[in-house]
């Protein structure tokens, strides 16, 4: 697609209604992202989310997809603790019927990332702000403002396509650095506010749905109100049910 110039449109799904939904609607790659932690658990950051929680709806969402790519995102501690661990962990993932295992970060992680790719494993590179270190880069910010940052990410960048991850995300970093990229990997770069230029786009449901009225990052286009309509119909239901409306006698 990368060579036809073909976008890939990339979201995130966490359970088998959505996972329907989207295999139908055409989506070229489904991730079941640790933003299950923040959007679907009710956690503050994605630190906590757990194996056993991301297999759990993993496993919904293999259920509900017939065509579309499904990529698990491997949590926080399943990858940095030792290689064997992630091997397992991600071996566990592939088990579940995922088509390949995002890693957030880079060079710190490449010895890792090789020995998953040895495992026959594809990987999906993870660069620019990487939610599992939120606390240590001390908020949601974008990251590759200042030159080290940057040197960092586009260092990065080329490690992992030598390492063979078959495409890198890169969030929340400037559209110069992204549109860089995008040019000089061989690989598919898909971004998430990043700006225009990458080769895809991916955002998470429950964001583009409005399924959080108070929450909308910047980047994001919200294509529905579904948080409001839900009030609605809830309200509609206790209403009739009060007033003994429904059901009908
Ligand atoms: O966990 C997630 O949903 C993600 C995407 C937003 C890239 O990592």
């Amino acid at each position: 697609m990368k060579q036809r110039g073909e976008k890939v449109a990339l979201l995130t799904a966490y359970d088998y209604p959505f996972a329907r939904i989207e295999d139908d609607a055409g989506m070229d790659i489904i991730l079941v992202g640790d933003s299950l932690g923040m959007v679907v658990l009710g956690y503050e950051t994605t630190i906590p989310v757990s194996m056993e929680e991301m297999l759990i709806h993993l496993k919904a969402v293999v259920r509900g997809v017939k065509r579309a790519m499904v990529i698990a995102d491997m949590p926080f501690l399943s990858f940095q603790i030792s290689t064997s661990d992630a091997v397992k962990n991600a071996g566990t993932f592939m088990k579940a019927g995922a088509d390949g295992v995002k890693i957030e970060g880079g060079r710190e992680f490449i010895g890792t990332i090789k020995r998953i790719l040895d495992a026959g494993i594809p990987v999906m590179g993870h660069l620019g702000l990487t939610p599992q270190s939120v606390k240590k880069f001390g908020k949601y910010r974008i990251v590759g403002k200042t030159e080290g940052e940057k040197k960092k990410i586009i260092e990065d960048a080329s490690l992992l396509q030598e390492a063979g991850v078959f495409s890198i995300i890169l969030e929340s970093v400037p559209p110069d650095i992204a549109k860089q990229l995008t040019n000089e990997l061989t690989i598919p770069v898909y971004g998430i506010g990043a700006g225009a230029y990458c080769d895809g786009q991916i955002l998470v449901i429950h964001d583009i749905l409005g399924l959080y009225e108070e929450f909308q990052p910047k980047f994001v286009k919200r294509y529905a109100d579904i948080g409001k309509e839900v009030k609605k119909a809830v309200s509609s239901y206790i209403k009739d049910v009060k007033e003994g409306k429904f059901p009908v006698k």
